[in-house]
């Protein structure tokens, strides 16, 4: 069956609010109306009292990413399964530029993992951890002839995936004069690693030095010289990871100069502060380790600050960063995870799991709370995404002729996150005994049914490789 009526709904866009129809015709919406007829064949969803969403566009996750000797507990099976029953049917993710190889290779690796096991869409941006000469040329045709146009860098992170800033600018510049975009986990990488060995050296081993090792001050430093960069390349910027309010201060004076430069946050700083790490010193918990992530939480203060920049569009977007490790070393067989660091907070695997419960805590924790709108909301959760990284309107709206992408959402029922009932093969989530109201009832990737009243109905293998155009425009 290729067609679909979704019939009742309140549509909600990052513009819209209204009651219709939605017709469906291979996998496109070709319809919306009041009172519109199923045709032959056709199957007929009832969504009254329910609101109709795009569907979610999470534009930073890392399935089967390795990091040294972990790799993320989710592969893009379990991972999208995970994001849809959160109501995202789009997801960018990482294609990892390894020591002496192509930015062309890592785009074929990272769709050689993804095709045929991903359960929704999906597209990459490209780690590039060396730039030279092909390296550069390689960028170029992979914005032009593979539909990759954002890549993303690190000023964290040295010996491993570090860039310089020579090499960031580069890369910049070539890209800016092509429709493309560096993405930029702006930590400063050296000065952490130095006060990492100090703290070490002091014997500070727990999880919560890792905080402490990470000062917002390095954030901001390193997205000021970003934004610098940017400047000098003539090229846009993206700040992934976005925590920190001397982070966010460089972001809103370039902003207000004009100057093309975005950011994003997440909901584990959003809803989390500091005080998760354990405040007891080498104590016996290694329980704070699940809030090792990069950046780490921060202040309440700086909280309070990130949800303003969200409603004033200083920032533009909330993504995971969905980087699963287990708490527990070999659940599900998974090894090399958190437990790693349990002697040496630096050893931690860095990341969280995110990617089904964003639109859940977004919603109950933005929206019902007065702090976002609810088109603010379909705005943050898919259309800025999708515009931004070069996929509207084929997503990020609810339109004829995009993608019928949907999310069915119950606004009044109350459920509890837990662990047990998700479906990523990660063991724990941030938000475990979190009380919520609004859920995700129903998922339609393309017209097929994903998820249905908590039951999954899609196909593994389903998703599709989409091809991105020009980024960083809007
Ligand atoms: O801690 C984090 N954020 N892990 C994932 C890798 C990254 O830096 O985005
Ligand atoms: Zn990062
Ligand atoms: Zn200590
Ligand atoms: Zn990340």
């Amino acid at each position: 069956m290729t067609n679909t009526l979704i019939r009742g709904g309140r549509i909600i866009t990052a513009v819209d609010d209204y009651h219709a129809d939605i017709l469906i015709e291979n996998e496109k919406i070709v319809s919306i109306g009041l009172n519109l007829q199923p045709g032959a064949n056709c199957q007929v969803i009832e969504a009254n009292g329910m609101l109709l969403f795009p569907g979610g566009v999470d534009c930073h996750t890392h399935m089967e990413n390795t990091f040294g000797p972990s790799v993320t507990a989710d592969n893009f099976q379990s991972g999208t399964r995970s994001a849809a029953f959160g109501g995202t049917t789009t997801i960018i993710d990482f294609a990892l530029q390894n020591h002496g190889t192509s930015p062309l290779q890592a785009i074929e690796r990272a769709q050689s993992k993804a095709d045929n096991v991903a359960s929704i869409d999906y597209g990459f941006h490209v780690i590039i951890t060396e730039v030279d000469k092909q390296v550069l040329e390689d960028m170029r045709y992979a914005i032009r002839h593979e539909g990759v146009s954002s890549f993303k860098m690190f000023m964290a992170y040295p010996g491993t995936v570090m860039s310089d800033d020579a090499a960031i600018f580069q890369a910049m510049r070539m890209v800016g004069q092509h429709g493309g975009m560096v993405a930029l986990h702006a930590e400063n990488g050296t000065i952490v690693e130095l006060l990492i060995q100090e703290a070490l050296a002091q014997g500070h081993t727990s999880p919560r030095h890792h905080a402490l090792t990470r000062p917002a001050l390095l954030e901001g430093e390193a997205t000021h010289r970003g934004i610098k960069l940017a400047e000098l390349a003539e090229a846009p910027v993206y700040f992934v990871h976005l925590s920190a309010k001397e982070a966010l201060k460089h972001v809103v004076e370039a902003r207000d100069l004009g100057i093309p430069v975005f950011a994003e946050t997440c909901p584990h700083y959003l809803f989390f502060d500091e005080s998760s790490y354990a405040d007891s010193d080498e104590s016996d918990s290694f329980d704070g380790a699940r809030f090792v992530m990069s950046p780490p939480l921060r202040s309440k203060e700086a909280q309070n600050a990130l949800w303003t920049a969200l409603k004033t569009d200083d920032l533009q977007l909330i993504s995971t960063d969905h980087c699963p490790y287990c708490m527990k070393e070999g659940h599900l067989g998974k090894m090399n995870q958190k437990p790693l660091g349990a002697n040496d907070f630096s050893k931690i695997p860095n990341g969280v799991p995110g990617v089904e419960t964003r639109m859940t805590v977004v919603y109950d924790g933005g929206v019902r709370s007065g702090r976002i709108s609810l088109n603010r909301f379909v705005e943050l959760m898919s259309t800025a995404p999708a515009k931004l990284f070069g996929l509207f309107p084929k997503k990020g709206t609810i339109a004829v002729g995009s993608d019928a992408d949907i999310v069915i959402f119950d606004p009044n029922e109350k459920h509890t996150i837990s662990a047990a009932t998700q479906h990523s093969d990660v063991d724990f989530t941030l938000f475990e005994g979190h009380q919520v109201q609004g859920k995700v009832k129903k998922v339609l990737l393309r017209g097929k049914l994903l998820v249905s009243d908590d039951q999954w109905v899609g196909k593994a293998g389903q998703g599709r490789f989409i091809s991105r155009g020009e980024v960083g425009k809007w």
